[in-house]
This record gives C-alpha cells, structure tokens and sequence, in this order.
C-alpha cells in the first residue's frame, strides 16, 4: 500500500473549497443519522444561490435539514429514504418526496447504479498509522455509497467515536475536511405507565439468551428497562442507544450466548448521548457492520431466540401493521422492520414483536382497527407479522385464521373499543369472511 501521508495533504481543504465540487443536477447522499457531517451540509446549504435541482437523500436526519427549508426548493430537493420532523414538511408541500425501500436493499441501489451516487459528504474519525478511518457512528449505506461516488468528502472530526468493524481507507477519499463539531446528542424519550406496561407484556416473550432488535423511542426503552432480570442477552440490531448501555453494563447483556458472532454487539449505526458515544469508542466488542449485512434476513435468522421488537402506528383486524403513514401523510418510513420481521421469523426458536399503544389522540382513535386508513401503507404485512402488543397484553397471530387474528386483537384493544370491534360489521369488513 502506497504511502497515505504523500497524499492526505493535498486533499485537504476548507468546507467551502470541498463543496466547490458539488453541481447543479447532483445527488448527494449524506451520511446517516450522527454520521452526517455538519460542516459539510451547512456548507452544501450556503451554495444554495449558485445550485439548482441537487437532489439530497439520506435515511434518518438528525441535523436541522435546512436543505428541505421553504424557499430552498429551486435549488435542493429532498428525496430520502425514511421521513422525520425536519423533512415531514417538505414532503407534505411536494417539495420532496419519500423512496419507499427496505433499509437492508439502500447500498444495493447504490452498488448497482440504480441510484448513482454523485457526490457523498460523510463524517469519519482521524485516521490510524495505515490511514483508516472508522465510520464511527453510521455504516449502514455510509460504505456504500463512499465506494461508489464520483466525488467523497469526508468531515474528519477528532471527536467523531472511532468503532470497530467496517473502516474507510484515506485513499478513498476525494478531499478532507479537518473540522471538529460536537456529537448529536439524542436522549432517550420519557417512559410513562402504558410503554412500561408494554414493556413488561415484551419481556414476558423474551427468553433469557436471546438476541435482540430494538429501535429507538419510547417503547424499545421501555422494554429493556422491563429486561433488566433477564440473563446472556445478546445484540444484533439496526441501531442502538443509551438503553442498551446500561444493561450491558448491568451484565444483562454479555452476547454470549449468541449463535452468531458471539461477544459482539452487531450495529449499523449508533444513536443516543455521550453515555452512548464513549461506550462504544475504542470498543472493540461493538462492531458496526453494512445494512446489507445486519438487516439480511438471512444474517438475522442465523441467530437463535432472536427477538425484533418494533413499533407501529396502526394494526388492521388481520394483521397489517401500518408503522409510516397517518392516513396519507408520511410521517416516518419502512426503515429495517421488515428486515427484522423476516429475519426474527426465519431464527430458530425466534419472534417479532410489534408493539403500540393501544390508542392514539388522548385515547379518542384505536390503533387496532377493522381496516388501516385511506392511503395509509402496509408496512409489515400480515402474512409476516407474529406477535402484537399492547399495553392490554399479546396476541400470537401466527398460524391463526382471520377470524382467529380478529379475535386475539380485539382482545388487546383497548376495552372503550372493543365493541365497536367486535361488532359483526367491523369484523366481517375487516376480514371479509
Ligand atoms: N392515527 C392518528 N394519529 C396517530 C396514530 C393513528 N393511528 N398513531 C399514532 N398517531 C400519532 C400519535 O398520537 C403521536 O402524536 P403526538 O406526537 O401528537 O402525540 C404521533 O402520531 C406519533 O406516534 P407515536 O406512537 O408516538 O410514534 P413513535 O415516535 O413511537 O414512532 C413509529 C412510532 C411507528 C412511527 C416508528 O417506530 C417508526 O417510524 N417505525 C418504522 C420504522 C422502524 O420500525 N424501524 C426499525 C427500527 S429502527
């Protein structure tokens, strides 16, 4: 391998010079979630006079997304692959527009051209003696689109975690912008008493041993708050956060037990605070790996007793979980739950778990209802879906008729709807028996 000194100091430049490459017609990606680097964005967004049509795509945004701000549509559009507050409006006012793709598929539309990655503007820690970077916090489609850009500028940011697993060699990189900018500081949303109820209904499905899925929010963190009793958990997730930190340093998670990679924690991208953040610097048992990777269901499903816990807006009387849109709005998107879905339903000894709470609006709409909303999509069908969850208990649809799965919803709607579900309108529209 040749040198990488010789080179790194001709490709270091200002933020402003390194946008420079950036052209009207582009698609830029961007790193995911805390992999996004501000300085770069910002000075993306500050060439908005100069640009024209440059479509931007990401998944999760943590940044302010001032790319999808009114009045910046003549020069960006923002066409990701997952919806969130910042770009919700955007969306809502056609000034941008949702990919509907499973997490695990995204790098394969960008290794195969599907999506040619013009420009990609990633964040990476300072490089080793060999000259790797860690991705640090976002792997997922981060390497992929890295390999496959006409132009790759990365933030080096000496406060960026370095993890293990996948890593970024300099030579790869178009040009480098040295800028230190503090981590994105995500704190776990506050539990009250219908998440911890649902909580306890998961932990009651999770054996000791088993490997686990979570998300982020207030449902995932409720749950492993009600794990704490468990024994050897294990983790191979999209994502994790602070949560599982403090079972890992509780003992409750040791990944020993794990069929695959056993003592590793197995993530594509990180998310939470410095609790977060320093845990998994210099960790060598954290590996962050592509989402081609830890989404495969095939990947998934080689660990035994694994456990996808997940969350949704509504359920359907037979099953279908609508976990991205209110009516025909897209408020989030598929991200890897059916990945986890899939992978859970094919582990040995394994189950995916679908968790809400039972009512939406202060209690006035129940998200277990005879048919999803007008517009609304199916995220999770119903020939996948196993177990719903409510704070009213667990249904098992697996294997059950519609007349059964109707049955065992009701059942765990919350009572002020049961009625009205069961009544014999409701079931036979929602099953058409
Ligand atoms: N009708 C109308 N409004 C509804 C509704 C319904 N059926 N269901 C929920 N809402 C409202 C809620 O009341 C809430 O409004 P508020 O903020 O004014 O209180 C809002 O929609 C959000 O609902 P909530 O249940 O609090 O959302 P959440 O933050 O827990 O996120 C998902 C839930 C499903 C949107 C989120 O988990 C997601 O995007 N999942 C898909 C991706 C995924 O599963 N990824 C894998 C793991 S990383």
């Amino acid at each position: 391998m040749k040198d990488w000194r010789s080179t790194y100091k001709y490709k270091l430049v200002s933020a402003h010079q390194a946008l420079q490459s950036v052209r009207s017609g582009d698609r830029v990606v961007l790193g995911h979630a805390c992999g996004e680097p501000p300085a770069l964005v910002q000075a993306l967004v500050a060439r908005a006079p100069e640009l024209s049509n440059v479509e931007i795509v990401n998944l999760v945004n943590v940044g302010p997304a001032d790319f999808a701000r009114p009045g910046m549509e003549r020069s960006f559009r923002y066409n990701g692959f997952f919806i969130g507050a910042p770009t919700r409006r955007a969306v809502e006012e056609n000034r941008g527009s949702y990919r509907p793709c499973f997490f695990s598929e995204v790098p394969r539309l960008f290794k195969h051209h599907i999506l040619p990655v013009d420009v990609m503007l990633l964040q990476v820690t300072p490089p080793d003696e060999q000259g790797f970077c860690s991705y640090g916090l976002a792997g997922d489609y981060t390497q992929a689109a890295t390999e496959v850009a006409r132009i790759v500028i990365a933030q080096m940011n000496p406060a960026y975690p370095r993890t293990a697993g996948i890593r970024v060699h300099l030579d790869a990189l178009t040009w480098i912008v040295e800028q230190e900018s503090p981590i994105v500081q995500i704190s776990p949303p506050p539990c009250g008493q219908v998440e911890r109820q649902i909580g306890e209904h998961i932990a009651a499905l999770v054996p000791d041993g088993a490997t686990l899925q979570l998300g982020i929010g207030a449902i995932p963190e409720a749950a492993l708050v009600a794990l704490k009793n468990k024994r050897d958990l294990g983790i191979h997730t999209e994502m994790f956060s602070d949560g599982v930190v403090d079972l890992a340093q509780a003992g409750v998670i040791t990944n020993r037990k794990k069929t695959l990679h056993p003592g590793k924690f197995i993530v594509t991208f990180l998310m939470g605070t410095d609790k977060l953040y320093n845990f998994v610097h210099n960790n060598p048992d954290v590996e962050l790996r592509p989402v081609d990777y830890t989404n495969d269901p095939c990947v998934i499903g080689k660990n035994d007793n694994m456990i996808s816990i997940n969350s949704a807006l509504q359920v359907d009387l037979t099953g279908q979980v609508n976990a991205e849109m209110i009516g025909s709005l897209q408020f989030s998107g598929v991200g890897g739950q059916v990945d986890f879905v899939r992978g859970a339903g094919r582990s040995a000894g394994g189950k995916s778990i679908i968790a809400l709470p039972s009512t939406a609006a202060r209690g006035a709409i129940s998200r277990i209802c005879p048919r999803l909303d007008p517009g609304a999509a199916v995220t999770t069908s119903r020939n996948d879906v196993h177990y719903i969850v409510t704070e009213y208990g667990i249904a098992n649809l697996r294997g059950k008729t519609l007349p059964q799965r109707a049955e065992a919803l009701i059942a765990i709607a919350h009572p002020d709807f049961r009625d009205s579900l069961s009544s014999r309108t409701a079931v036979r529209a929602a099953t058409a028996v």
